[in-house]
């Protein structure tokens, strides 16, 4: 069976007046219909990662592969029209903050509709139906009411349920969730992911859910990347995180602080050059 997604060898590299900057350095991995999570700390990779397999890198940004294949689709050769029609249809990112992925000026209503009619020739009455559907889906209680909202009307938990509503009318064979929750309060985080899970397993999606949080990442996904300095260090199933073997991972376990543990200060990740080699 082809894998949803082949990334073999990916690097994203910017030209700067002072010379390349890598920010992703020979990423490799498969994707199934499962939960990948890519773990970091910041300014690792990880949303360069992202947004090169959605073909979201800013245009100065250089992006080679030795393969970047989704369903059978060479994602390096198509052109640039093909790319954005999978884009929204059979691949979706989801982005941390919600302000800058919503239209101000649309209602939430209106912007989800517009997305699957883009994808789909459907009638407004069947688009306005199906919008309905997938705010429900997506636990807004009052769905009629916050359909005819702005963005700006809402609360940031509302809106990024309103993201995740826009990015999944589609029906995407592939999402990726770029920190969708870090905006967000903790009791809401847990509630949005608890969405994505059921989605995904009731959809059979493939979900690739980028976040700093290790132990969270470890709880929702099936197999964790943990990436430093543009690189992949160590790949785990999520089970065997403690059983994790590069310094660098066993580091981030150790900074996260745990309910119920009194440690003061925490430790600070002492980072060694050759993790970077
Ligand atoms: N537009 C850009 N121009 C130049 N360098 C960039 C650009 N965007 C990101 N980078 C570089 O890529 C590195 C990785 O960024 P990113 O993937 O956003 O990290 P993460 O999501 O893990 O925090 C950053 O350290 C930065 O140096
Ligand atoms: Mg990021």
């Amino acid at each position: 069976m082809t894998p949803l997604l082949t990334v073999e060898n990916l690097r994203v590299r910017y030209p700067t007046r002072t010379g390349m900057i890598e920010a992703v350095r020979g990423v490799s991995f498969m994707l199934g219909r499962e939960r990948l999570g890519i773990v970091g700390e910041s300014g690792s990779g990880k949303s360069q990662t992202g947004r090169a397999i959605m073909g979201l890198t800013p245009s100065h940004g250089i992006v080679t592969a030795e393969r970047l294949n989704f369903s059978g689709i060479d994602l390096l050769s198509i052109s640039a029209r093909e790319r954005r029609s999978l884009r929204g249809k059979r691949i979706a990112m989801v982005l941390q903050d919600p302000k800058y992925s919503l239209d101000p000026v649309m209602t939430i209503g209106k912007q989800i509709t517009e997305t699957l009619r883009t994808h789909e020739k459907v009638s407004k009455a069947e688009a306005r139906d199906r919008a309905l559907a997938m705010l429900e889906a997506v636990q807004i209680r009052d769905p009629k009411r916050v359909y005819d909202l702005h963005p700006h009307e809402v609360s940031g938990g509302m809106g990024q349920r309103a993201m995740i509503a826009m990015m999944l009318i589609a029906g995407p064979e592939l999402l990726i969730a770029d920190e969708p929750t870090s905006a967000l309060d903790v009791t809401v985080q847990l509630d949005v992911l608890r969405i994505m899970d059921r989605l995904v397993s009731e959809r059979g999606m493939g979900l690739i859910f980028v976040s700093h949080d290790l132990r969270l990442v470890s709880s929702f996904c099936d197999r964790v990347i943990v990436m430093y300095a543009g690189k992949i260090v160590e790949e785990l199933k999520a089970s065997d995180l403690n059983n994790a073997q590069h310094p660098y991972t066993r580091g981030l376990l150790n900074c996260m602080p745990v309910i119920g543990e009194n440690r003061h200060p925490l430790p600070v990740l002492d980072r060694k050059p050759e993790w970077a080699a």
